[in-house]
């Protein structure tokens, strides 16, 4: 029986827009928990001060958004390594004892939510396509290269950050130019998008869909609108597709274990409740 009052939130700046107070108050009324789970506004400028308070507090923890996830590492007590490989982490763990601990669970929201629409997908079933080299790319890529993946093609506008995203890695991740974008998607297995081009207010991703396979999984880390132009392309032509909505649910999983005490699941309550906020 727990009887303590447990608490987290998210620090960013800004944060109004975040979804995760919704995501994790739903999880804590779900599961009959005593606890809370706030908005954080913290400017850049006051992020160490924002972070120590967590002890202070006797805060659980929190989740790290925008801008902060890099700069959050430094005031870790210790970073998970698959987190120190990513360069960043989204959520702050608690101990016992005060230390803080950092870790990144973006990548694993981004398989879980592929495994939750496509259970028999694997990475090594064929070339995986990348498109963007930024934060939501490093992630992804890294947690597809630990899932097995054999061959990933990565493209960016600015080909130096895709560059420089594939330097730790060997043969099996090659940078194509993105002027070469539509003929990377032959014999794909798996595209993705993590590039901002295609979320509400943005432009739409200049790609032609001719040469990707029809089997292959098209995927967006984009959640608003829940079904990207790329994904409404994809679909029309008969691709199966996954929308950014599930790696936001699933990446948030591990942190409310961490915190409450219980593996939450990803519901069609929660699903809808959280479409009804978008
Ligand atoms: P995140 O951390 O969420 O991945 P980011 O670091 O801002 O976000 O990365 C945004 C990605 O979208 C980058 O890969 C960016 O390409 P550049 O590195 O060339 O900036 C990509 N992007 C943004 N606008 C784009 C556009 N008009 N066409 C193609 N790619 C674009």
């Amino acid at each position: 029986m727990q009887n303590q009052f447990i608490m987290a939130g998210v620090m960013g700046w800004p944060v109004a827009h975040s979804r995760s107070p919704a995501i994790h108050n739903h999880w804590i009324q779900h599961y009959g928990l005593t606890g809370a789970y706030g908005l954080f506004p913290v400017k850049p400028q006051e992020l160490e001060t924002a972070i120590r308070g967590l002890q202070a507090l006797g805060l659980a923890g929190c989740n790290i958004t925008i801008p902060h996830k890099v700069e959050a590492m430094k005031f870790m007590d210790w970073v998970d390594p698959l987190a120190q490989r990513m360069g960043a982490i989204n959520t702050i763990v608690r101990q016992p004892d005060g230390a803080l601990h950092g870790f990144n669970n973006d990548g694993f929201g981004y398989i879980q939510s592929l495994r939750e629409e496509q259970p028999t997908w694997r990475a090594d079933t064929g070339p995986i396509v990348i498109l963007g080299a930024g934060g939501a790319s490093r992630a992804i890529l890294l947690s597809l290269m630990d899932e097995g993946a054999t061959e990933v093609r990565i493209l960016n506008r600015t080909r130096s950050k895709a560059d420089a995203l594939t330097e730790e890695f060997g043969s099996g991740v090659t940078v194509v130019d993105w002027s070469e974008r539509q003929n990377a998607l032959s014999g794909a297995a798996l595209l993705i998008n993590t590039t901002s081009q295609g979320m509400h207010g943005q432009s739409s991703l200049d790609i032609d869909l001719a040469q990707l396979p029809i089997s292959a999984v098209v995927s967006d880390a984009i959640y608003i609108p829940l079904e990207t132009p790329l994904l409404a392309r994809a679909r029309l032509r008969g691709n199966p597709t996954v929308n950014g909505l599930g790696m936001l649910l699933h990446q948030a999983r591990p942190a409310f274990q961490a915190w409450f005490g219980v593996m939450p699941e990803v519901t069609p309550a929660l699903r809808q409740a959280i479409i009804a906020t978008l």
